[in-house]
């Protein structure tokens, strides 16, 4: 595993620097099997995350899995272990689906953005949302995992997963809970996609017992 020392905090990057970075489907292989993906993805300079992240966090799960889970990036400490949804937000979203009776090593998860974005502070690393701009151009990877796994049923957990799949205007309250109808030339179609709110957001919920319980409601609608 590369080093764990944390770089210098991330400065939105200028027009013209945009536009120097070609976004990442250059970097995405022919071979949409897994292991090839992963491999690859660790050298993806397709935008400017991958300077101040520790390594690249590829989805994790079984080939074949009939539910893609996505998330919004890696953390602080699946930046460090390369591995999604290890830190606190993972173990509840964990618990919320054993509690909507889904096995959690079933699932496949992964994020709409595959580098860890943050500012430093002092000697923490604070997460810091990705921009549209991010979202957009880490958008191959996913769509990339989306043929190799092909899931009947993705999840995007958050407004972040949410505009990875239909674009920057997507909201979670406007959406949630409901079957959506996939975009038309987003990639593999899968059969149904959801949408629900990101764990973190419960973990930071000041009335956490009502936001988990319509967390685990939402997930419910997987075993249907
Ligand atoms: N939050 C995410 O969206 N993804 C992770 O992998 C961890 C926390």
């Amino acid at each position: 595993m590369p080093s764990a020392a944390p770089r210098s905090s991330i400065a939105s990057p200028s027009a013209s620097e945009r536009a120097a970075w070609p976004s990442a489907a250059r970097w995405v292989p022919d071979d949409h099997a897994l292991p090839a993906l992963e491999a690859a993805v660790a050298g993806c300079r397709g935008c400017d995350l991958w300077r101040d992240a520790t390594q690249a966090v590829f989805g994790s799960g079984p080939r074949g899995a009939e539910v893609m889970l996505v998330g919004e990036q890696p953390g602080d400490r699946e930046d460090l272990a390369g591995e999604p949804f290890v830190g606190p937000a993972g173990a509840l979203l964990d618990r919320a689906l054993e509690d909507a009776g889904i096995q959690p090593d079933t699932v496949f998860r992964t994020n709409a953005v595959k580098h860890f974005r943050h500012v430093d502070k002092g000697h923490k690393r604070i997460h810091k949302t990705p921009s549209r701009w991010q979202v957009a151009q880490c958008q191959p990877w996913l769509l990339a995992e989306l043929d190799a796994v092909r899931p009947r049923t993705v999840v995007l957990l958050g407004a972040t997963a949410g505009q990875a799949v239909f674009g920057p205007r997507f909201t979670v309250g406007d959406h949630r809970g409901r079957a959506l109808v996939w975009p038309e030339g987003v990639g593999p179609e899968p059969e149904r996609v959801f949408s629900t709110v990101h764990p973190a957001s419960v973990l930071r919920s000041r009335n956490r017992q009502e936001d988990y319980d319509a967390f685990v409601a939402d997930l419910r609608l997987l075993s249907r």
